[in-house]
């Protein structure tokens, strides 16, 4: 597993950036796997600012993304269509033809099913970004007894809806389910790039970084059967986890 350990999480965020930029330079027409969440916020901000200048052209670029909430229209404000749309999409020159999020409503079988087709159709992404659930889910592949190898419905967990309560008006409100790219989805990227930051990631980092072991009980240890998956986190985060 290559680690970068940064002085802060803008400069992690800068660096997850400007690898994607590499990513779109090398082959314009790229792939890539994204994803939604408080983390990549930035990221989506730095890229934002690379296209403006004209350091990046997402013209011929394909995104697919980890997941969607299932109830949510792709114009509900915290769905992941959404998402996506204001903090990147309506920003930067991509044909929004040319980006996929899972359907929320409809039929979530036949929706999960699409997911998995886009994730492989075309050749598989040249990147896929990550964050990191406090249990250590990626995606939506929540810690438990087993993973789900394909694109799936999954019920969230309490720490998951607790965790991303901080976005709807109340608890009540988050969904309980969701529509999301299974293992190996992920795993098929050609590269998955996991960027994190904040105490309530340690331990999830801590069983990541720290060992060679692999646990379902910590979906993200899965990364290390992938070589050339790449994770960045800050030196706070380090510390608090262990890595050295
Ligand atoms: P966060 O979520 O970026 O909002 O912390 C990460 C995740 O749950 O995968």
């Amino acid at each position: 597993m290559k680690v970068i350990i940064t002085d802060n999480y803008q400069e992690s965020c800068r660096i997850a950036a400007e690898m994607i930029r590499d990513v779109i330079a090398e082959k314009p027409n790229a792939k890539l796997g994204l994803a939604t969440g408080g983390t990549p916020v930035p990221i989506y901000k730095n890229l934002i600012k690379m296209n403006q200048q004209g350091e990046v052209d997402f013209a011929s670029v394909h995104t697919v993304n980890l997941d969607e909430y299932i109830g949510l229209e792709g114009s509900h404000p915290q769905s992941y269509r959404y998402f996506m749309d204001t903090n990147l999409f309506d920003h930067i020159n991509i044909n929004k033809a040319n980006t996929y999020v899972a359907k929320g409503t409809g039929n979530p079988a036949d929706n999960a099913a699409e997911l998995e087709q886009k994730v492989f159709e075309n050749g598989v992404p040249d990147l896929q970004l990550l964050g990191i659930g406090n249990n250590g889910h990626i995606a939506f592949n929540e810690a438990g007894n087993h993973l789900v190898a394909v694109s799936h419905i999954e019920t969230l967990t309490e720490s998951t809806i607790e965790a991303n309560a901080r976005f709807f008006d109340k608890k009540e409100d988050v969904p309980t389910t969701s529509i999301t790219m299974g293992m190996r989805g992920i795993l098929a990227a050609k590269m998955p790039l996991l960027v994190a930051t904040g105490a309530s990631k340690a331990e999830a980092i801590r069983g990541l970084l720290t060992n060679d072991e692999i646990t379902t009980q910590n979906p993200s240890t899965f990364l290390k059967l992938h070589p050339q998956a790449t994770v960045i986190i800050d030196k706070e985060l380090a510390q608090l986890a262990g890595v050295q």
